[in-house]
């Protein structure tokens, strides 16, 4: 039988240090709720199904998925342990993996969840869990381990003891079971005397029933990770923030000011471009080589930038597609625009893009001059080689090799003040 990999998204826990009226696992984390996040590393491994545990407020979580995954209900929030017995019905049809990832640790990478699901089935071990060696091991879950280094049980932080206390590997709560033994297994945990059923209490059930324990030691501590309030939220903000940056710094792109530097997921950016401080590009950008982008830009999504562009200081574009060599240097805002090679866009102009219902396109054609503090006001079209006068307000298409003045004529009154 073709043997499955099922993940398991645990999802139903309460979220109180948020102190928010929405579940902790729909908050934004770079733009993506928290919850998504997992469910996006759990479908990039390719698993044959996607299970998420739903429970408090569950109708959030739903609404952030979709149909991207399959849900079951804990209804009463009895612990992790107790979650996972409510998948136990889904797995019993399945052979093969299980892994089980913790909605509110979302930065986990998929390569790390990979290398414990291929290290669980080459060593055949009935569970392998990802730990990490913390100097600061306070809350987690401690693996304790024998003389010979094999995992004998985890020992939550409210049962250590002043020897277990000190052990510094911990339990990220990211395991691969396999199916089999965990099914066997799960039946022999018990309530805890405040009425929880612990999922970390099945190592010690495996090793009394003899079975395989496998711990895997995460390389970058920052993936484990947990979301248990705003402060905790933040942090992984900026975790995230760097490690972005610096991918793309080693692939050769200039960041000034990383602390002040956002740039989204899905984000493809060119050998040689500066990006000065104070600048936000957002998912699903495309920036081309040479370019020099900001300070103070905000780049929002479906943005495609070619070769030597600049967008430079306060501009802000969106859906905005800009050729070779053009340049939007100051204070401008160009909404779903398409800017061909060699233009330049003066300081405070804008497209007038909305119109309260719907949104309208501007297309500026090659070598275009626009002057400054130009609206124009979509949907528009400027050709090829067009200067547009400074302060012009264009509500009319503008054929190829024109002038554009589309303002009143200064009137100059000389004897107005006399009486
Ligand atoms: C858990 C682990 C601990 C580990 C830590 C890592 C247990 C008993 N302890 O503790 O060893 O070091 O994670 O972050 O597992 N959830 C449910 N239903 C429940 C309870 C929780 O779905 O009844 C979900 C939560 O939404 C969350 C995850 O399971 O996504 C973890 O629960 P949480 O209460 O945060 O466990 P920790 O105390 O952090
Ligand atoms: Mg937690």
């Amino acid at each position: 039988m073709e043997k499955d990999l099922i993940a398991v998204v645990m999802a139903a826990g309460k979220s109180e240090k948020m102190n928010s009226k929405k579940n902790k696992l729909v908050h934004k984390l770079y733009g993506k709720e928290l919850v998504s996040r997992v469910v996006e590393t759990a479908e990039k491994l390719d698993c044959d199904e996607i299970i998420t545990v739903v429970g408090e407020q569950k109708e959030q979580i739903v609404e952030v998925l979709k149909d991207r995954t399959k849900y079951v209900e804990q209804k009463e929030i009895l612990g992790t342990g107790h979650a996972l017995m409510q998948v136990v019905p889904e797995l019993e049809t399945k052979s093969g993996q299980v892994v089980i990832l913790y909605g509110d640790v979302p930065i986990i990478t998929k390569d790390t969840v990979e290398k414990l699901i291929d290290r669980n089935r080459n060593e055949r071990e009935s569970v392998t869990l990802l730990t990490a060696i913390s100097d600061n091991p306070y809350g987690y879950g401690r693996i304790v381990r024998n003389e010979v280094g094999e995992v004998k049980e985890i020992v939550e932080e409210r049962d250590t003891n002043e020897l277990t206390a000190k052990i510094k590997e911990i339990n990220s709560g990211i395991y691969c079971f396999n199916i089999e033994d965990l099914l066997e297994t799960i039946k022999d945990l018990k309530p805890r005397e405040n009425g929880e059923i612990y999922l970390t209490d099945i190592v010690k059930a495996m090793d009394d029933r003899k079975l395989k324990i496998g711990a895997m030691i995460v390389e970058d501590n920052t993936e484990i990770l947990g979301v248990n309030d705003r402060v905790q939220l933040e942090l992984l903000g900026r975790i995230l923030k760097m490690k972005i940056n610096t991918m793309h710094m080693l692939n050769g792109v200039t960041i000034e000011d990383s602390d002040t530097t956002y740039i989204y997921e899905d984000v493809k950016i060119g050998k040689d471009t500066v990006i000065h401080p104070n600048t936000t590009i957002k998912s699903d950008c495309e920036i081309g080589e040479d370019c020099e982008i900001g300070p103070n830009a905000y780049i929002r999504e479906h943005c495609k930038l070619a070769n030597k562009v600049k967008i430079g200081n306060c501009c802000e574009i969106k859906k905005t597609t800009v050729a070779y060599g053009s340049k939007v240097p100051h204070l401008s805002y160009m909404g779903d625009c398409e800017i061909g090679t060699g233009v330049n866009i003066g300081c405070g102009s804008i497209t007038c893009n909305y119109d309260g219902v719907n949104k309208h396109k501007t297309i500026i054609g090659d070598d275009c001059f626009v002057g400054s503090n130009t609206n124009l006001v979509a949907p528009v079209t400027v050709g090829k080689n067009v200067l547009i006068a400074a302060g012009s307000t264009i509500t009319k298409d503008v054929p190829d090799d024109t002038l554009a003045i589309a303002r009143e004529r200064q009137i100059n009154k000389v004897d107005w003040n006399k009486k």
